[in-house]
């Protein structure tokens, strides 16, 4: 099945423009930003005219940054092997710009390029701006793009701009950069990206709750005992060591992504799919987070490290060994946390996130775990009684969703065994699901800021994180568990949970 073809689609189509990506000569452009838009040119998406201007401090001709570009879309694009003659048409609209970014003259220079774009293709002006730099570049890209008269706040020719995560790295960096950027876009033309809101597997979180009606009234306290999500790597830390330094997972992979799953899974029903009404719940929702009482942290959170171990079949060395991390480090590459929401949907049911680096497989899966029957009538304790009903959904790999349940075990007694009803995307839809960026930066191009996070938003979640890394730094703690990599994680996380409770092992 061709969902596009066979009309299940709607197309959407965007008005012609200019994008310019900061940070062109970065992994993130060659690996997945023009690996996308090839495939968004494939799949005929991409807004006619188009053009896309790489900018960034290396020198390089149009003909390097294209021969670059499309080394990158053979290995990385979703659909490979590249089109010969597509991708001769698609590279006539890439170019390569370059400058430092804190060089007035470069900006005018870009200035002039677009002109010249806009001119030879008829493109009225419209501009997306992509910023893929290192953090640290975001404020004196924006603040040049708005002297150098790169910005405009009309609606018509648009100008917007995606910003890369980490959006600050703490509750004060993120409110600095939300009032540095807002001095120059409005909140309408940002595009803070989290690419996890780009899985189709996350967007059908919305529909799955809210187009169907058979789920969302077991969604509540009633029914819910605890909520489990998982966020798992078998990958370590990828020579990016110095990054996770100054990171840590809590800020790497929850702040962003497990926060933003969560809120799916426990937002109220919007009043519409308009992209303010979805966040406004989002936001309602993490500003329902319990805040960990002071001094307890560690009954809420627990943090761990990687030590060497066996992964898919080899053998890796420990966090503190990998190159760029302190020996001494006490950075967490595993985190646990136990988190409470004072609503009335989900008081007393707590969620359980989990994240880590170096886990025996990649999952990300979330586990809502039903309550028991009220009156035990099977089993009577030989352990082939009651199963716990758990919901479970597969962000990634093997999309799907599963029901877990008891069955009858054929024969004379009334012994229970767990089964599974399934539903699998690849076996109902066929086609591989498009990459989260695909859809992200067709989105942008769209104006459409459902799949982004809001400045709220983004605060809310800051808010609650950067409490614990307070309460962290003022333990001072010398060391930190560590975990055999390969295994589920350090066993103080499984105190997190209740008696009788355990982390899925999916
Ligand atoms: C990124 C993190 O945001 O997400 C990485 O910086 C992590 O550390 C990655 O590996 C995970 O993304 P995905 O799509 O592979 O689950």
């Amino acid at each position: 099945m061709n969902p596009l073809r066979d009309g299940l689609i709607k197309e959407r189509v965007p008005a012609p423009q200019v994008m310019v990506i900061f940070g062109a000569s970065g992994d993130l452009t060659r690996r997945k930003l023009l690996p996308a838009l090839y495939t968004l040119a494939r799949e005929r998406q991409l807004p006619s005219p188009f053009s896309v201007v790489g900018f960034a401090r290396r020198p390089k001709s149009d003909e390097d940054f294209r021969g670059e570009m499309r080394e990158g879309c053979d290995r990385f694009a979703r659909r490979r092997p590249v089109d010969e003659t597509l991708w001769s048409s698609f590279a006539e609209c890439v170019f390569y710009q370059q400058g430092s970014f804190d060089d007035a003259a470069a900006y005018a220079a870009l200035k002039t390029r677009m002109e010249e774009i806009d001119a030879k293709l008829g493109i009225p002006a419209n501009r997306l701006y992509y910023l893929s730099t290192p953090p640290s570049a975001y404020p004196t890209i924006i603040d040049n793009l708005g002297a150098a008269g790169l910005v405009s706040r009309a609606y018509e020719p648009f100008t917007r701009i995606i910003v890369e995560k980490p959006f600050g790295r703490d509750l004060e960096s993120a409110q600095v950069l939300n009032r540095q950027v807002k001095q120059v876009f409005r909140e309408a033309q940002i595009f803070r990206i989290d690419h996890y809101l780009g899985k189709e597997t996350v967007q059908n979180m919305l529909v799955f709750r809210f187009g169907n009606g058979i789920f969302e009234p077991l969604w509540n306290n009633r029914y819910v005992d605890h909520v489990q999500i998982t966020g798992a790597e078998a990958i370590g830390v990828e020579g990016r060591g110095a990054y996770y330094e100054e990171a840590g997972i809590l800020r790497d992979m929850v702040q962003n992504h497990l926060f933003q799953v969560m809120s799916l899974v426990g937002m109220e029903p919007p009043i519409s799919m308009d992209s303010n009404s979805v966040r406004d719940e989002k936001v309602k929702f993490l500003r329902s987070l319990r805040h960990i009482p002071d001094g307890k942290v560690d009954e809420y959170v627990v943090r761990a490290q990687y030590a060497s171990g066996h992964v898919l079949g080899e053998s890796v060395p420990g966090y503190k060994e990998e190159p760029g991390v302190d020996p001494q480090s006490t950075t967490e590459t595993y985190v646990a946390l136990k988190l409470l929401v004072d609503n009335w949907r989900w008081a007393n049911v707590p969620f359980f996130l989990r994240s880590s680096k170096r886990m025996p497989k990649r999952v990300t899966e979330i586990a809502i775990h039903f309550r028991q029957a009220p009156h035990q009538l099977f089993g009577n304790g030989t352990g082939k009684g009651p199963v716990p009903n758990v919901l479970s959904i597969r962000i990634q790999p093997n999309e799907g969703i599963a029901l877990h349940f008891g069955s009858k075990i054929p024969g004379p007694t009334t012994d229970i065994a767990p089964v599974n009803m399934e539903f699998l995307y690849g076996t109902s839809f066929g086609n591989e699901p498009p990459e989260a960026y695909e859809r992200l930066i067709l989105d942008a191009m769209l104006g459409d800021s459902t799949l982004f996070t809001r400045d709220d938003e983004v605060e809310a979640s800051w808010t609650f994180i950067t409490r614990i890394h307070q309460a962290w730094a003022e333990q001072k703690k010398k060391q930190i568990p560590v975990f055999e990599a390969g295994s589920w994680g350090p066993s103080e996380a499984d105190e997190l949970l209740g008696e009788g409770m355990h982390w899925r092992r999916p």
